[in-house]
């Protein structure tokens, strides 16, 4: 029995070194000092020791049972150790880092503009409508009224696709005719949208820009609605002491048509104006769009009545207005995606 004993001390003592778990630690635990644990095991053995002899088997039997409770001790306490030590290095968060920012986006400074324009509308009752950058003939020139031989169709300006009738929308306008035709009067609608023009690209010119178109057809309606919707308009973007003026001009789908101005915000303006002024040239104006009541050719081409219903119509240019809106001299600006630039527009 001493040398079983002696057996199991050496055995445990080498299991539980070689242990690299907790879990297996408990095992061995188990397995040795268990209650069907080999210990046990060999000290029901004991009665069958001679009577002289059992108070030194049982003296060692404990000894070897404290001996290897100590040892599971020691080696329990290492191994939590190792594993909280492992748990620190594996899982560990440096607070001291700075954070990782993302970059914010924000809407390009012409979207902004265009959202501002439109609402503005939006509150004067007008719906917001849109139509496609490649058009045709008959929607962007014949149901306008342009005449065939009309300049504006020449390929100067026009950017026509290759090989059929199509081409890209040279204005707003088109979708004048499509709202039309889809729709009966009262109407009061709002077009933002990308146009194309044959011109070079310079610190006026863009081959594409944005305009705004707006329209309302009803009976009754009169230049007076016009005036009225356009000058409240310019006023709550430009502040309500601009001034603004209507002159006659041409377009073939309004008659009688007038362009309309504002007074220069950035010199003394229409009453002062400064001779050496970059934004007005010392006109002290600034064209701002194109407008008029809507032909009677045109309400005709898309079935209504001008006899009956009348209408008034206007566009302008986007970028324009957020040239003078931001105090910038060139739009290409907005189109060279320079971030930079784009940046300084927290919107
Ligand atoms: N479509 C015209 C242009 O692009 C602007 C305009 C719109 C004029 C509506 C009158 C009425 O120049």
């Amino acid at each position: 029995m001493r040398a079983e004993l002696a057996g199991l001390r050496e055995s445990a003592l080498a299991e539980i070194a070689a242990c690299h778990s907790e879990g297996e630690l408990e095992a061995v635990r188990v397995r040795y000092l268990g209650k069907k644990g080999s210990l046990n095991a060999i000290l029901r053995g004991l009665g069958a020791q001679p009577p002289a002899e059992r108070p030194a088997m049982g003296a060692l039997a404990n000894e070897v049972k404290e001996a290897l409770v100590a040892q599971l001790d020691a080696r329990g306490g290492a191994l939590a150790a190792a594993r909280l030590a492992r748990g620190l290095t594996e899982n560990r968060v440096d607070v001291t880092l700075p954070g990782r920012t993302r970059p914010r986006g924000h809407v390009h400074p012409l979207r902004a503009v265009e959202e501002e324009v439109v609402d503005v509308f939006v509150s004067m009752g007008f719906r917001v409508a849109e139509g496609p950058e490649i058009e045709d003939d008959f929607h962007n020139f014949g149901a306008l009224n342009f005449p065939p031989d009309h300049p504006a169709r020449d390929t100067q300006d026009t950017l026509f696709l290759a090989g059929d009738d199509r081409l890209l929308r040279t204005h707003t306008s088109p979708v004048q005719i499509r709202e039309m035709r889809r729709s009966k009067p009262p109407l009061r609608v709002v077009v933002p949208g990308t146009v194309y023009r044959r011109d070079e690209l310079d610190p006026t010119h863009s081959p594409m820009f944005q305009q705004i178109e707006g329209f309302m057809v009803d009976e009754h309606v009169t230049f007076a609605n016009l005036k009225g919707v356009v000058v409240h308009f310019l006023r709550r973007l430009f502040g309500p002491a601009t001034g603004v003026r209507f002159q006659p001009t041409f377009f073939p789908f309004t008659e009688p048509s007038a362009q309309f101005d504002i007074s220069c915000n950035a010199c003394g303006g229409s009453d002062a104006p400064d001779p050496a002024c970059r934004v007005c040239r010392g006109r002290g104006w600034l064209e701002i769009g194109g407008s008029g009541m809507i032909h009677p050719n045109v309400l005709r081409a898309v079935g209504y009545d001008p006899e009956v219903v009348q209408g008034f119509a206007f566009g302008l240019g986007i970028d324009r207005i957020a040239l003078l809106r931001y105090g910038l001299d060139d739009l290409r600006l907005f189109y060279d995606n320079d971030l930079r630039f784009l940046g300084q527009f927290p919107f």
